[in-house]
C-alpha cells in the first residue's frame, strides 16, 4: 500500500488539511518562516494528519469541515514539534534524509522552532469551533506523556534495568499517546459518538505501538535506507524490545553482561557490534516481529464494529503498512 495512494483518495480534504498546516505555520519573521518552509517542503510520512482524516470521515456523519483540518493538521504540527525537540535529546544528526536543523543551525534554534510548531498545534486545538475542554486537556495530557516518556527513557538508559513493562511505557507516552490523541480529536471535531470513539482511540494506541516497534527493529537494521541513523539506540544506551526479546531467550549471567555493556558503551562503543550480533543470534528481531503483529492485530480488532467503507478499509490497511513499511 502506498500512502500517497490515500492521499489521492482523501483529494479536497487532504488540500485542506495541508493548507491549514501551511497557515497556521506563517510567521513575520523571515528566518524561521524560511525554516518552517524547509522542514514543510521535506515532510515525512504525514502518517498523523492521514489517520486524522480517515477517522474523521469514518467516524462522521457528513462531509468534514474546518474543524477536521484543524485537527489533522495540529496533530502533524505536533508530532514535528516533538522530532525536532527529540534529536536535540538524542544529538541526531539526520532525519528525512538530511541534515537535522540542530546539526546545521544548532540545538538552541531547534528547540525553539520546535517550541512554536507546538504553540502552533495547540492554537490549531483552540481554535476550533467544536472546541471543548475534552480536546485540550486531551491534548495536554500528550504532551505531558510525551516529556515524561522521554524524560524516563533517559532515566532507564543511566540505570541499565529497562524492563519488557518500562519498553511499553515509554513508546506508549512518547509515540502511542499522540496517536490517541490524533484518533480522539479527530472523532470529536465530528461530534462521534463514545463507542466510536473508544473504537478508534483503541486502534490508534495499538497502531501506535507496533509503529515505534518497527522503528526500533529498523534500528537493528543495518543499511536500512530511513533516512536518520541506524544502530543509534544502544549509543545512546536504549534497551529496546529487540534487545528486551534477545535477553529473554538468554541466562541470567548473559543479561548481565550485555546489560552492562549497554549502560557503560559510551566508554567502548566498539561493543556496539557485539550487541547489534547478540540480538540477531538470539531471536530478538523475531521476537520483536512478533509482537509488533500482535499489536497490529488488535488495532484491527479493535475497529471490527466500526461500518464498512472504503476508509476502514485503509484504516485495515495502514495496520499492515506499520509493519511492512520501508522508511
Ligand atoms: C518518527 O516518526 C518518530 C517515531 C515516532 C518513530 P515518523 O516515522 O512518522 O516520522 P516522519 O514524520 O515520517 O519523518
Ligand atoms: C520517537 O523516538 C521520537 C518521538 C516520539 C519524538 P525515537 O527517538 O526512536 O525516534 P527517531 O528514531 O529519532 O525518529
Ligand atoms: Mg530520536
Ligand atoms: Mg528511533
Amino acid at each position: 500500500m502506498r500512502l500517497e495512494q490515500i492521499r489521492a483518495y482523501l483529494g479536497e480534504d487532504w488540500t485542506r488539511t495541508v493548507e491549514q498546516m501551511n497557515t497556521a505555520l506563517s510567521s513575520d519573521i523571515d528566518l524561521l518562516n524560511g525554516i518552517n518552509d524547509s522542514i514543510s517542503a521535506n515532510s515525512g510520512k504525514q502518517l498523523r494528519p492521514l489517520l486524522s482524516v480517515l477517522i474523521g470521515r469514518c467516524c462522521g456523519a457528513g462531509p468534514l469541515g474546518p474543524d477536521s483540518y484543524r485537527c489533522a493538521a495540529a496533530a502533524e504540527l505536533l508530532h514535528n514539534a516533538t522530532l525536532l525537540h527529540d534529536d536535540v535529546a538524542d544529538s541526531s544528526d539526520r532525519r528525512r534524509g538530511r541534515p537535522t536543523l540542530s546539526s546545521l543551525m544548532g540545538s538552541n534554534v531547534s528547540v525553539l522552532v520546535g517550541d512554536y510548531w507546538l504553540v502552533k498545534a495547540v492554537e490549531c486545538v483552540l481554535n476550533t469551533e467544536c472546541f471543548s475542554e475534552k480536546i485540550i486537556r486531551g491534548f495536554a495530557r500528550t504532551l505531558a506523556l510525551l516529556a515524561e516518556g522521554e524524560m524516563l527513557q533517559l532515566e532507564k538508559a543511566a540505570k541499565g534495568d529497562t524492563t519488557e513493562e518500562d519498553y511499553y511505557r515509554i513508546i506508549y507516552n512518547k509515540t502511542a499517546s499522540l496517536f490517541e490523541s490524533t484518533a480522539l480529536t479527530a472523532a470529536y471535531a465530528v461530534h462521534a459518538e463514545e463507542s466510536l470513539c473508544e473504537a478508534v482511540a483503541s486502534y490508534a494506541v495499538n497502531l501506535g505501538i507496533a509503529f515505534q516497534i518497527k522503528d526500533d527493529i529498523f534500528d537493528y537494521t543495518p543499511g536500512a535506507q530511513i533516512g536518520k541513523p541506524v544502530g543509534a539506540d544502544i549509543l545512546e544506551r536504549k534497551i529496546t524490545l529487540p534487545l528486551l526479546g534477545a535477553l529473554s531467550n538468554v541466562d541470567a549471567a548473559r543479561q548481565k553482561e550485555i546489560r552492562e555493556a549497554v549502560t557503560s558503551i559510551q566508554d567502548a562503543p566498539e561493543g556496539r557490534d557485539m550487541i547489534v550480533e547478540f540480538v540477531r543470534e538470539n531471536g530478538g528481531i523475531e521476537y520483536a516481529q512478533r509482537k509488533l503483529r500482535e499489536y497490529a492485530t488488535k488495532a484491527i480488532e479493535a475497529i471490527e464494529a466500526l461500518p464498512q467503507s472504503r476508509e476502514k478499509e485503509y484504516l485495515v490497511e495502514l495496520a499492515g503498512f506499520v509493519g511492512d513499511r520501508n522508511s
